[in-house]
Parts: C-alpha cells; sequence; structure tokens
C-alpha cells in the first residue's frame, strides 16, 4: 500500500530516503530549515552529490515535495520519518535536540500512524522518543528505528538494494506497516526491537571501522618486515568468515559516519561503566595513521621545512564531495605545521574558506599541483589519479618521490617511470 510520509531532513540521507521511497510510489515531503536547501530543491538543484539521486528526484517530482514548514511536512502524512543529524557533544554524547526538536512539532499530530527514526541515536532514545509522544497523547502513534546503511557514493543503490533493512519496533503493527514501506526494495527486511537496531547501527560501523584499523595495523607490520599487505589481505580475505571487503590498507577511515560512530560507541559503553578498549584502539590506530605516513615523508625528505608538497585527493574518499572528517584535513594541517608548502588537488571537494586550507594552493589538474612538488602524498583514490601521466608527472616535479597513501597505483610500473614509490604496507619501489 502507498503512504504520506513526511521526511525531516534534506542532508544526505533525508534527500536519498525521501527520494527513494517516492521511487517506490509513497507521496513525499521532505522538510528542511535551510531555506537556500529547499529553494534549491524546489528549482531541481540537488545539494549534495550521489549518483543517480539528482535523476531519482526528477522523475518522482509528482511524488515528491520540498517544504521549510513542518506543519504542511505533517499536515498529511502518515508516517514521519526522522533524519536529522546527530552530531557528538562536548561529552562525546550524540547532541540530539534535532531529534527532539522534530518530536516536538508532532505534539498536535494525533493522525500520525507512525515515527520512524532514521538518525543514528544512542540505544536508549527510542524510548525517551516514546515517552514523549505518550505525554503528547500520541500513545497511539507507533514508533520505529530503522537506521540506515548506506554508505555515500552508492547511497541510492543501497537503499534500493540493501544487505537487510533494519526496523526496530515495539508493536506488530507498526514493523509490519515500516516493512511494507520498503516493499520493492530488494533486500531482507530484519525485525527487531527498538534498542537492538539502535545499536545494530552502531555495531556494524564499528565492525567494519575494526576491519580497516586491523588492515592498517597489518600493513604497518607488512612495512617493518617486507611483506606485501595487499597480497595478504588478498588471501586472508578468501576466508568467508572474514571477506574481502573492508581490507584496503590506506590512511584510515574519514567521513561522517564512522569516526563519529565508533566515538558514540566507545562514549556508550563508558557512560555505562564499561570501557571498550578494543574500539579505543581502533580509534588510535585510525588517528596513528595520517600522522605515520606524514612522518614517513619527512624521514624520507629530510625534513619537510620547506618542502613543496602536492596533496592529491582531498575528499574522504573518490565518488563525493564529501570532506568531513577527511585523512586530508590533518596532513595537511601537519605538513603545514612542519613548514611545507602544501599544493591540493581534488576534482569534486567544494572550495574550503576554513584552515588547513587557506594556507594551501588548490590547482585544477594534478599535474599543477605536482610542478615542483618534492614529493606527492596521495590521499583520496580519485580515477584520475591512475590516468595521470606520470611520465609527465616525473618531469614536472623537483624530486621523484610518491607516497601512495591509498595503494592506487602500481610499484614497479612507478619505479619504471623514475620515481621513489612508497605506499602503505608495501616494499618501497626505487628504480
Ligand atoms: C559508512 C558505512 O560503509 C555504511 O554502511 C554506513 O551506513 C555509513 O558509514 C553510515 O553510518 O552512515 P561511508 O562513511 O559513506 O559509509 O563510507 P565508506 O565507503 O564506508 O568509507 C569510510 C571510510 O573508510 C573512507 O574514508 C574509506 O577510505 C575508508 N576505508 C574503507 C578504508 O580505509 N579501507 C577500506 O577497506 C574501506
Amino acid at each position: 500500500m502507498k503512504r504520506t510520509v513526511a521526511v525531516f531532513g534534506a542532508g544526505y540521507i533525508g534527500l536519498v530516503t525521501g527520494a527513494c521511497l517516492a521511487e517506490l510510489g509513497h507521496t513525499v515531503t521532505v522538510r528542511d530549515i535551510v531555506p537556500e536547501r529547499i529553494q534549491q530543491l524546489d528549482q531541481g538543484d540537488v545539494p549534495i552529490y550521489e549518483p543517480g539521486l539528482v535523476e531519482m528526484i526528477a522523475r518522482n517530482t509528482e511524488r515528491l515535495a520540498f517544504t521549510l514548514d513542518a506543519n504542511e511536512a505533517v499536515r498529511d502524512a502518515e508516517i514521519v520519518y526522522v533524519c536529522v543529524d546527530t552530531p557528538p557533544t562536548a561529552s562525546g554524547d550524540a547532541d540530539l535536540s534535532r531529534v527532539f526538536a522534530v518530536i516536538d512539532v508532532l505534539k498536535s499530530a494525533s493522525h500520525l500512524t507512525a515515527v520512524v527514526v532514521k538518525s543514528t541515536v544512542p540505544v536508549g532514545t527510542g524510548a525517551r522518543i516514546r515517552a514523549a509522544l505518550d505525554d503528547a497523547g500520541l500513545g497511539h502513534v507507533g514508533y520505529a528505528a530503522n537506521p540506515e546503511f548506506t554508505a555515500e557514493g552508492k547511497a541510492v543503490s543501497d537503499f534500493m538494494h540493501p544487505d537487510r533493512v533494519v526496523v526496530g519496533t515495539w508493536e506488530d503493527a507498526t514493523a509490519k506497516l515500516v516493512a511494507e514501506l520498503h516493499d520493492g526494495v530488494d533486500g531482507p527486511v530484519v525485525l527487531m526491537d527498538v534498542p537492538s537496531a539502535e545499536l545494530t547501527k552502531l555495531g556494524a560501523n564499528a565492525a567494519l571501522a575494526t576491519k580497516i584499523s586491523l588492515v592498517n595495523e597489518l600493513a604497518t607490520v607488512c612495512e617493518a618486515t617486507g611483506a606485501d599487505i595487499t597480497q595478504v589481505a588478498a588471501a586472508i580475505g578468501l576466508d568467508p568468515r572474514i571477506g574481502s571487503h573492508f581490507m584496503k590498507a590506506g590512511l584510515g577511515y574519514g567521513g561522517s559516519c564512522f569516526p563519529k560512530d565508533s566515538r558514540a560507541l566507545r562514549a556508550l559503553a563508558s557512560n555505562n561503566g564499561y570501557p571498550f578498549q578494543l574500539l579505543t584502539s581502533v580509534i588510535e590506530v585510525n588517528e596513528l595513521q595520517t600522522r605515520r605516513h606524514v612522518q614517513r615523508l619527512k624521514v624520507e625528505l629530510d625534513g619537510l621545512y620547506r618542502k613543496k608538497i602536492a596533496v592529491l585527493g582531498m575528499t574522504f574518499k573518490p565518488g563525493t564531495d564529501d570532506m568531513r572528517e577527511a585523512p586530508s584535513a590533518i596532513i595537511a594541517a601537519r605538513l603545514l605545521a612542519e613548514g611545507a608548502e602544501v599544493h591540493c588537488w581534488d576534482p569534486m571537494a567544494k572550495a574550503q574558506a576554513v584552515e588547513p586550507w587557506t594556507s594551501t594552493t588548490r590547482h585544477e589538474t594534478p599535474l599543477e599541483a605536482l610542478g615542483g612538488a618534492d614529493a606527492a602524498i596521495i590521499v583520496t583514490e580519485w580515477p584520475e589519479l591512475a590516468q595521470v601521466s606520470w611520465a609527465e608527472a616525473h618531469a614536472v616535479m623537483r624530486r621523484p618521490l610518491i607516497l601512495d597513501g591509498r595503494n592506487l597505483l602500481d610499484p614497479p610500473t612507478m619505479a619504471g617511470h623514475g620515481f621513489t614509490y612508497m605506499s602503505v604496507g608495501r616494499p618501497t619501489s626505487t628504480v
């Protein structure tokens, strides 16, 4: 059955959720508090880059509206989706003020059938929202936790073809309603209670972050012993109990999810009197990863003071314009702190009017950024970098030194071009 849905929050998750629910045939109104964002969306302009999203929004305009007005969004809605952000507070707890601001708006919406929270929240949030709804006389309105497991850059396809749709509820009718809302989605719906659904989200991201830190630690051991992490990880990953995904060594994870969620889960455990030591190590390994590789460059160049370094790639991963918690920011800031001159390139990152970027020079092409450089560090594995004419790059650089922080390029080929080619967890190649 097709439903009428109000989605609160027009960020990455809200826009993708709204567009995908409209694609599934539901009537959706997406509400945001930022006027420019709604204006842009009304003009058919999508403020974030997500493959397939522009097209999906364009083909569902009949069923998809955008508004600044919360009451307008809720007026005809049967279901409200909460997709607002929950940034960390000073204590590391999630700031739930935006979530509860939405719940406040709903207090007179007795016509609703269910409230569904997609925002990442600590365990126990659902129970608090349930109590707030009950206090407002909305005991008949169902509640569901429906965490998202979509990755940026493939959010639309992850929504439509998920590994699982997790629906946490306290009552069967709401479970059925939210499950049915996903009719047409190609993946299993897993029903559970609300706290379990809330923890599943944090637990899934902790598991993935742990895999990345494990492979990064193994890579460091590889560097110390002459082994090659790409060969080691590929062979380890053939065991289906381990799996080959998220086994790429690099400069560590960034983005809006893993750093925030791993810290949030650690804080949740600490707040409950449990020191989550494994997660603490996962976070520490990740933080060390960027610094450790800047240090490698420093040793190789005999100091970074007044050295010209090209930083290739700024976004936290390719295929997105997202700079949140990008390793590139730490790398650029560290290089500047060592007195280096930093020249950057990225095909999608929006202009950054904050430090460290304001102290760096941005270039249109990788070759421009490489001109006169003493070294280059590949921070994001943009496919464009595999297409660079490295022979030409060798000719324009002052010193032929590359630190490939994502193991994007082929060591013998790079050595063949005359580079000293360092990477993560692989032996250094030279001519
Ligand atoms: C991540 C999860 O993959 C999603 O399942 C989850 O829904 C989402 O967080 C979320 O909580 O909202 P995302 O942050 O978009 O998605 O990006 P990923 O593709 O998972 O990459 C995260 C970081 O890990 C990137 O910086 C990437 O470079 C790094 N990474 C990933 C590695 O260093 N090695 C790998 O093998 C894989």
